[in-house]
């Protein structure tokens, strides 16, 4: 049913003269979300924000592809000071939810129209619900009471370039612990490839070298992981053309992220993480602020780039429900769009450990295979896994891992193998070596990719700096975005 605030709003703007009609599209506070589901495009959708001009409040309407020039806005009021409303503010004056204004506040008395709303015949705007939108035609604008034409926003070439496909982005990253694992590849990597062939999304890949100094660590293992996990990425068919691929270090702009973000984050939530827990354990003696701090620069990494989709391990979701609540209580105290990101799992999202306990980590010898084993390695390490001698009665931890692996690489077997595993006939180590088999199928063409990206290092700077800058170009902007919420700007 319509929302009766919404008729109520739209027959307050007919009767100013505003003729108007509603659109009706799922519910978003995401601009872009909204305006391809009324397949528009931002230039043809404008927002009214509610600063705090001196000592008085205006609105000012601009264009959803343009940036707001404050120091236009400064020089046409004459104007010292300026600011985007507060949260609490913006509600009291509006009767709204921070994000969802409208055109037309009665108390509100001076409103500026930004000229390149006018370039449009027709525009749509807030309807004071995150389901709603108004449409109706620019030039009316003008109808609302105290308002002026002026020149107060710049196109924001950034903003439209990435943002204009409507495309959900996609944010993922690994820290430079070392060359991957079969575990991160069967757990992130391929999801990671999966989004960045699908055009729908927009993906970013980063190598989380600062996550890395949360654990003790070594510059010169740092310096050399950090590329290692580049060159892993980019052998795996991660695709410069296709993705931005970077260093996380390089958008120092994450970290300042991370800080506001921080002053909406408390010490119990952060000190309750099983994953916190886990590493304090790992880590006697250097339970740091960085490792108290590790899920809200990861939250960081991810809302910076608005990133709705992260393609991660199971071990990671409750890093990304704090992501989730970040996001929430950042977009409730000052009115941001964040949208709350989901993880985007694949068939190995929980590689479990060669040992037969836990997961498959770096940090257990002998618990993973890298993906620049041999086949010999590889045989080794899988007929490794503790199974006994004799097969039937319950599976054992060693047994669940290796049909697991059964799962993931002989699918079509699996059943004749549970068959023979309840009956006792199953041969293990001819099952083992099945597996080894199959896995080094999978890992030799990424080998022998990786040989010649490893030889090409002048190929891997270009990567690296050019992802750097398209990353930091998107980032930025985030940043500038809180700075001016939170009234830092
Ligand atoms: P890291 O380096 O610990 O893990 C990297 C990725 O590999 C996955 N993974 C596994 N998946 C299945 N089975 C396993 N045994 C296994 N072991 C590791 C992890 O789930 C992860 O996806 N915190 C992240 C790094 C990070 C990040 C981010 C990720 C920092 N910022 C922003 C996404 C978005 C991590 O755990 O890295």
């Amino acid at each position: 049913m319509m929302d009766s605030k919404v008729l109520e709003y739209s027959d307050q703007i007919k009767k100013l003269g505003i003729e108007n009609t509603i659109l009706e599209h799922p519910t978003s506070k995401n601009i872009d979300e909204v305006v391809s589901s009324l397949a528009l495009t931002r230039s043809d959708s404008a927002a009214t924000l509610i600063m705090k001009a001196d000592d008085e409040f205006v609105a000012i309407i601009r264009c959803d592809d343009c940036k707001l020039d404050n120091k236009k806005v400064k020089k046409n009021l004459g104007i010292e000071n300026l600011r985007i409303a507060t949260a609490e503010e913006f509600t009291k004056l509006t009767g709204l939810q921070p994000g969802a204004a409208i055109y037309f506040n009665p108390s509100i008395k001076k409103t500026l129209i930004d000229k390149k709303v006018l370039e449009k015949e027709y525009i749509v705007g807030g309807s004071g619900s995150f389901s709603y939108s108004i449409k109706h035609k620019t030039k009316d604008l003008i109808k609302i009471p105290g308002s002026q034409i002026v020149n107060v926003a710049e196109k924001a070439l950034i903003m439209t370039e990435t943002k204009y496909s409507g495309k959900k982005r996609v944010l993922s990253g690994i820290r430079a612990t070392g060359r991957l694992h079969l575990g991160n590849y069967l757990g992130a990597v391929k999801g990671m490839l999966e989004l960045q062939n699908n055009p729908e999304y927009e993906t970013l890949y980063m190598v989380a070298d600062v996550h890395t100094i949360t654990t003790p660590f070594t510059i010169e293992e740092l310096r050399k992981n950090r590329r290692e996990v580049i060159i892993d990425y980019l052998a795996a068919g991660l695709d410069p053309e296709k993705s931005v691929i970077f260093q996380q270090s390089e958008v120092a702009q994450h970290i300042e992220l991370a800080f506001y973000f921080s002053s909406v984050a408390t010490i119990a939530r952060m000190q309750h993480l099983p994953t916190f827990k886990e590493k304090v354990k790992l880590h006697p003696g250097h339970s740091t602020m960085a490792l108290l701090n590790y899920p809200i620069l990861m939250a960081s990494d991810i809302l910076i780039y608005k990133a709705s989709l992260v393609p991660v391990g199971i071990d990671q979701e409750p890093h990304l429900e704090v992501a989730r609540e970040i996001a929430r209580k950042m977009n409730q105290f000052y009115g941001t769009d964040f949208p709350e990101p989901k993880r985007f799992a694949t068939k190995g999202e929980y590689i479990p450990s060669l040992k037969g306990e836990g997961k498959m980590g770096k940090s257990v010898e002998g618990s993973y295979i890298n993906l620049t084993d041999s086949l010999d390695e590889i045989q080794k390490k899988i007929r490794s896994v503790p199974t006994a001698t004799k097969a039937g009665g319950e599976m054992t931890p060693g047994v669940k891992t290796l049909f697991t692996f059964a799962n993931l690489y002989l699918s079509s077997e699996v059943e004749k193998y549970k068959k023979e595993f309840n009956n006792g006939t199953l041969q293990f180590v001819t099952v083992k070596d099945e597996i080894s088999e199959a896995i080094y199928k999978e890992l030799q063409p990424f080998q022998e990719r990786r040989k010649k990206i490893e030889a090409d290092q002048s190929y891997l700077n270009k990567v690296i700096k050019e992802g750097a800058e398209k990353a930091r170009a998107i980032a930025s902007q985030t940043v500038k975005e809180v700075r001016e919420k939170m009234g830092l700007l």
